[in-house]
C-alpha cells in the first residue's frame, strides 16, 4: 500500500502545524531571553561563541546522521542526506573552527566542561534512535541556527572579526527548505505516529536546556 500525504490525526498526538506552532514559539522564547550584546563583556562573548563551537563543531553531522539512521521514509532520508551532503562537501566543521578561532573564541576544556552534561543528555536522546522526535528535534535545531546568526555574528565582530563565513553560509533563512522538511516530518508520522505531546518535543526541551546553557552559561 501507498502512503498517503497526510499524517493520520492521533487520539493524543500533536498535529503537523501544532509542533510547527511548537517549534517556532520555542525559537521565539529562546531568541528573546537572549543578553544584549552590549551588557557582555568581552569574557562572556568569548564564552558564547566558545560554548556554541563546543557543541557544533563535532555533534552537528553527528546528530544529523542519527536522524538519518532513524527515519524510514524515502521523504525523510531525502531531506536528511542533502543536508548531510552539503555539511561534509563544503566542510561545516571547519568552518565553525576558522569562525571560532577568528573571534578568538576557540573551546577551552572548561567551555566543553560548561555544556558536558546538558551535551551529554542529547546526545542520548538521539541515540534512542526514533524517527518523529529527532526529525521535530533537528527542525527545531535547524530553525533555531538560521535565527541565531545575526546575533552569534555581532558578538564575533565585537571580538574583532570579520571572518563570517559560517554565520553568512547559516544564517540563510530558506522558506522551501523549512517546507521540505515539515513535508518530511509528515511522511515519518504517517509511518510511526507520535503517541503524545511528550514524546514528540522531549529531543526539542534537552536541545533548548543545552542552547541556554551555551547563551547564559548556566
Ligand atoms: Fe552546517
Amino acid at each position: 500500500m501507498t502512503a498517503t500525504a497526510t499524517a493520520p490525526a492521533t487520539a493524543n498526538g500533536p498535529t503537523i502545524a501544532s509542533i510547527q506552532a511548537h517549534i517556532e514559539r520555542s525559537i521565539d522564547d529562546l531568541l528573546a531571553s537572549l543578553p544584549s550584546p552590549d551588557d557582555l563583556s568581552a569574557e562572556e562573548r568569548r564564552g558564547v561563541i566558545a560554548r556554541y563551537t563546543a557543541v557544533l563543531e563535532g555533534n552537528f553531522i553527528y546528530w544529523m546522521t542519527g536522524a538519518y539512521l532513524s527515519v524510514g521514509s524515502d521523504e525523510a532520508r531525502a531531506k536528511i542526506i542533502d543536508n548531510l551532503r552539503e555539511e561534509v562537501r563544503d566542510c561545516h566543521p571547519g568552518m565553525m573552527r576558522r569562525f571560532a578561532m577568528a573571534a578568538r573564541a576557540v573551546p577551552t576544556a572548561a567551555d566543553a566542561q560548561a555544556v558536558y552534561r546538558n551535551l551529554m543528555n542529547v546526545r542520548l536522546f538521539i541515540g534512542r534512535l526514533e524517527g518523529v522526535p529527532i526529525t521535530v528535534t533537528m527542525a527545531f535545531f535547524e530553525g533555531f541556527i538560521s535565527r541565531f546568526m545575526p546575533y552569534l555574528a555581532e558578538l564575533a565582530r565585537r571580538q574583532g572579526s570579520t571572518e563570517l563565513e559560517y554565520t553568512d553560509v547559516h544564517g540563510v533563512c530558506d522558506v522551501t527548505h523549512t517546507e521540505e522538511l515539515f513535508r518530511a516530518l509528515e511522511a515519518e508520522m504517517v509511518l510511526a505516529p507520535p503517541a503524545s505531546e511528550n514524546d514528540t518535543f522531549e529531543g526539542v526541551e534537552l536541545l533548548r536546556t543545552l542552547i541556554r546553557n551555551v547563551v547564559v552559561n548556566n
